[in-house]
């Protein structure tokens, strides 16, 4: 179990972000908001399953839009890094950042994280790999857990059975019953978690 007073920070930011959530109705669709009350429900589990052992771990949102995931998972990891192709969707990580901490300086919770690092580009270019590890010590071979939302799922899985470290998991929201299966991972969830994320393991 996540101690009470780090899960009351990390509901109230989920809060936050899901009242503020992109592409659930009109032409943003391609850069849907993952519901992270919804997340962080299947972290609950990853925490009580011992998937994900709090402050041990890094991690990676394959497009990461404004960041939102990578903020919420801050708190749980040593360190969270994100990269998103579009900048003007990046650039809405830094206003809603300012605007969550002013609420949160009002309330009894804990401070924002400050191991969060974002990059704009490609999650596949090899060369932003590079600079992700010269500005963070963290390279691709590095990461604990990799995230998308159904974005690029079968490249991205190809890229971390090629560069990724054994046992390093895939983290797919989105699916629903059908999940698919890649060569080179096992699938953790014969059911997604909250009905919604996979977890693949690298063998
Ligand atoms: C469905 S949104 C998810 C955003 C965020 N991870 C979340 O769950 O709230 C997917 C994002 O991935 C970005 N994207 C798509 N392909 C990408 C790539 N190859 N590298 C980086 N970002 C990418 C899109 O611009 C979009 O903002």
């Amino acid at each position: 179990m996540l101690p009470s007073e780090l899960l009351h920070t990390l509901q109230y930011i989920a809060r936050f972000y899901d009242q503020r959530k992109v592409g659930d109705l009109g032409a943003l669709g391609f850069r849907r908001s993952t519901d992270l009350e919804r997340l962080l429900a299947c972290i609950n589990r990853m925490v009580q399953m011992q998937w994900l052992v709090p402050g041990k771990s890094v991690f990676f949102d394959m497009g990461c839009a404004d960041g939102r995931v990578n903020l919420l998972l801050g708190y749980l990891m040593k360190y969270s890094v994100g990269v998103e192709l579009d900048e003007w969707t990046l650039d809405e990580y830094a206003p809603l950042r300012a605007h969550l901490e002013n609420n949160l300086e009002k309330e009894p919770l804990l401070p924002l994280p400050d191991n969060i690092s974002l990059f704009n580009g490609d999650a596949m270019d090899r060369s932003l790999h590079s600079t992700i590890k010269e500005e963070t010590g963290i390279g691709l071979e590095d990461f604990d857990f990799f995230y998308t939302y159904l974005t690029m799922q079968e490249e991205f899985a190809e890229l971390i059975v090629q560069r990724a470290k054994k046992d390093a998991i895939f983290m797919v929201y989105g699916l629903e019953k059908i999940l698919p299966r890649w060569d080179g991972m096992t699938l953790l969830t014969e059911q997604p978690l909250e009905g919604i994320l996979a977890l693949y393991r690298k063998i």
